[in-house]
């Protein structure tokens, strides 16, 4: 079936999809209606569980005293390794992360011992009373340290082409440095939270605020040593994922699931914020070297990038987390020759996870700051150094083999921002306020997008969904897509209200549960429309199929000729209501549920041998930031952005601009006020909202410009929609080169020295460097 060919041929106009609807829980959200996991109402005789995590970040656990804990009134049982009855892992990939620490302790802060207690404040209180016998050993904090040990979690990995150190080293101009960036706390609104209810004959039910029910599923059962089939998972919704709820949700499932069988009563638990922070995974944060030859025009001729990744105590994600800064550090940019290394260093900190961008963020920000040094050397203006360097005829091939096919897109996209932002005019009246501004300095940055969309994992680059239509014609959907704000569930119902022609209205939208949709794909590398919609429409068209059959027979046209528009079925001179058809089918005995499978067509990775195809396409954009900063103090402000992004021909325009201004913020974030503050012994002292700072509403640039660029998508996606989840964090990368920019201005020629975050501290040190150097 080629799911697309009706949509793309139809010339009929489109009553749902493409428009700007409201996100389906729009209403409940603001009104505080719309149900999280907390607000299911308890199971009765429901628990709470309070974890004890470790005050050490490395050693051997010796004893675990637990007697006070048990004294405290309220207590049902507390929990350690010992209580496990299958596997104590709840990794996704590797067998190398324990639900509770048995013999060592490998980050601070990680789950000891679980308290089930009648009350969450009972569980809490008696959760600080354990007495852990530790036998302390330094820690691995930062990459440096287990270089040292020479500590891995993951063998190393690199892309190479050509002999690179030979190119850097003959060509004309050479540049040479290392750069830091940081981390990002993914700080969902809703915290990590599970309920497991237990039912007959071992059987679980898990309410999880997951991105990845059928991993909940896999890992409950893992930890419970019961078959898959005896767990269901399921989640309506959650406040925020950001990637923290891809395999991060696991741990608190299990837990939950633990307290459920060994008291045999539901069970839930929900951290509190200081707890999340401390305790689950986060960005991964880099030192990255490099070395970089290049023309007189700022062309790169050869690159080496040595990427070093903090990745945590565990593996994790971390393979395709890190093998996707690989698969973004060229950037929008050909690059002849190169080495991409990348080393996966084991720390003893909490092990880092998938973060909007999966690593493709740090990736693209490394190369981005090699230009703007490129650029500065020169004396040229960055946005030239781009244009230079981008991809384009017989420029093409990417580091990992893959041609950009349609590099055309990336380039028209520079070009029309470049004229809607007036970019060349305002650089020059950049110049001339900072001519006279010695204090308060200006910057301006256009930067490119480019982002590969698909799981690099191709297997996961699969979907399945299940549509039923009612003898009153209501139509029950459910895919293994995960809601989690971004709007999936209103896309996929666009396409499903689409196929049948009917109102919006008819269309509910059901929970996401193991149970309706077996082995699915986390909701993750921004997929969720591209996979679940397609499977949703495969699944919609049988029904509507068997349906026009009917029709068709009834009215004696052929069921080609069937229409299904205006919640009304057409049939010649002949209509009969959407609803009318859906009772006669059901009294002709005519199957009226589908299930709809998708696999994402063209891909294929040798990872072996680096080479292959791992994205079906790419999402492009561009954003051109104008900033200001104090250059006594470091504090800086966003004074305008523009931003031009391909969505393809978007399912939904206002969700698709909401992605795109929610991704832009968190992505500057990131680069500008969040900072993850490890102290020596491995303790994450910015653990809460006091420290940690992200960015809120007055922080939203005062002139906010979003246009989304026309064009279908080249490839048979849903309705030749793009991807737009993760993309636009990346289009924040103009902000932190327009700080840089506007740091540069003191000093012209000199390079800036300034890793991320670029907070007000490292500003003003990044100010007064290149202040003295002179
Ligand atoms: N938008 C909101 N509001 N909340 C989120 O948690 N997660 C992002 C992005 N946008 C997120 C979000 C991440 S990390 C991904 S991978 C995608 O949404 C996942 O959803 P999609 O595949 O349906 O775009
Ligand atoms: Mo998104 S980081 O792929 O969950």
């Amino acid at each position: 079936m080629r799911p697309n060919s009706f949509s793309d041929m139809s010339e009929a106009p489109l009553r749902h999809v493409r428009q700007p609807l409201p996100h389906d829980s729009a209403a409940k959200h603001v009104q505080g209606s719309a149900a999280y996991i907390d607000d299911l109402p308890e199971p009765a005789g429901c628990l709470h569980i309070a974890i004890g995590g470790s005050p050490m970040a490395r050693g051997s656990l010796m004893a675990v005293g637990l007697e006070r804990v048990r004294a405290i009134q309220g207590v049902v049982a507390v929990l350690t390794a010992a209580d496990i009855p299958g596997k104590n892992d709840i990794s996704p990939t590797f067998d190398d992360e324990p639900l509770l620490a048995a013999r060592e302790v490998i980050f601070h802060g990680q789950p000891v011992f679980a308290v089930v207690a009648e009350t969450r404040d009972a569980a809490r209180r008696a959760a600080r009373l354990g007495a852990l016998t530790i036998a302390q050993e330094k820690p691995s904090v930062t990459v440096e340290d287990a270089q040292a040990r020479g500590e891995t979690v993951l063998p190393d990995y690199a892309f190479q082409r050509g002999d690179a150190p030979a190119t850097i080293g003959a060509a004309p101009h050479q540049l040479a440095g290392t750069f830091r960036i940081g981390g990002q706390e993914h700080f969902y609104l809703e915290g990590q939270v599970a309920l497991a209810i237990p039912g007959e004959d071992g059987s679980m039910h898990v309410h999880s605020s997951t991105q990845h029910p059928t991993e909940i599923q896999h890992v409950c059962a893992r930890v419970l040593g019961v078959a898959d089939a005896l767990v269901t998972a399921e989640v309506r919704r959650m406040g925020g994922g950001f990637g923290g709820k891809e395999s991060q949700a696991s741990q608190w499932a299990a837990m939950a699931a633990l307290a459920a069988r060994v008291t045999g009563r539901p069970c839930k638990i929900r951290l509190d914020r200081d707890d999340d922070m401390a305790m689950t995974g986060k960005r991964h944060d880099f030192r990255v070297d490099y070395a970089v030859g290049f023309d007189d025009d700022g062309r790169i001729q050869g690159v080496e990038m040595a990427f070093l990744a903090r990745c945590g105590c565990s593996a994790d994600l971390s393979q395709g987390v890190v093998d996707r800064t690989m698969f973004h550090a060229d950037s929008s940019y050909f690059l002849p020759e190169l080495i991409i290394g990348t080393r996966r260093l084991k720390t003893n900190t909490v092990s880092n996870t998938a973060f909007r961008g999966f690593g493709g963020p740090q990736g693209m920000l490394a190369m981005e700051r090699i230009i703007d040094q490129i650029a500065w050397r020169l004396g040229r203006d960055p946005l030239d150094v781009r244009k230079a360097n981008h991809y384009g005829p017989e420029r093409d091939v990417t580091p990992y083999g893959m041609t950009v096919e349609d590099h055309d897109v990336g380039a028209a996209i520079l070009e029309q921002l470049e004229a809607s932002s007036d970019y060349r005019a305002r650089r020059e009246a950049i110049a001339a306020f900072n001519a006279t501004s010695p204090i308060l300095r200006k910057g301006i940055a256009l930067t490119p997008v480019k982002f590969g969309i698909s799981f690099t994992l191709s297997h996961l680059n699969q979907a399945g969904a299940l549509v039923h239509v009612y003898s009153d014609g209501s139509i029950q959907l459910n895919h293994g897509g995960t809601e989690m704000g971004q709007g999936l569930y209103q896309k996929v119902a666009q396409v499903v209200a689409e196929e049948f022609g009917v109102g919006m209205d008819r269309v509910r939208i059901t929970a996401t549960t193991t149970d309706k949709v077996p082995n699915t794909s986390p909701t993750a590398a921004s997929s969720g429309s591209d996979l679940n919609g397609m499977a949703a429409q495969i699944a919609a068209r049988q029904i509507r199929e068997r349906m026009a059959v009917l029709a068709g027979e009834h009215f004696g046209v052929p069921a080609a000729e069937v229409q299904f528009r205006d919640d009304h079925v057409f049939a010649g001179n002949e209509s009969v209501s959407f609803a009318e058809l859906a009772k006669r089918a059901h009294m002709a005995r005519i199957h009226l549920s589908a299930a709809g499978h998708y696999a994402t067509p063209k891909l294929h990775w040798d990872r072996p041998n680096g080479q292959g195809r791992p994205f079906f396409y790419f999402a492009y954009g561009a954003a051109c930031a104008e900033v200001v900063i104090d250059t006594l103090t470091g504090e800086n402000r966003v004074l305008r952005v523009d931003i031009l992004h391909d969505v393809g021909h978007s399912l939904n325009p206002a969700l698709d601009i909401g992605q795109i201004e929610g991704g832009f913020v968190q992505g500057m974030g990131w680069l500008t006020t969040e900072e993850l503050v490890y102290d020596k012994d491995g303790r994450l002292r910015t653990h809460a909202p006091s420290t940690y700072k992200i960015p809120v509403a007055s922080d939203m640039p005062a002139d906010f410009r979003v246009t989304l660029f026309g064009g279908a998508n080249r490839e048979e996606t849903i309705y030749r929609s793009k991807a737009v989840g993760e993309p636009p964090v990346m289009l924040a990368n103009a902000v932190f080169g327009a700080i840089a920019d506007a740091v540069q201005s003191l000093a012209p020629g000199r390079p800036v020295v300034l890793d991320a975050p670029a907070t007000p501290e490292a500003i003003l040190k990044a100010v007064q460097a290149v202040a003295s150097a002179g």
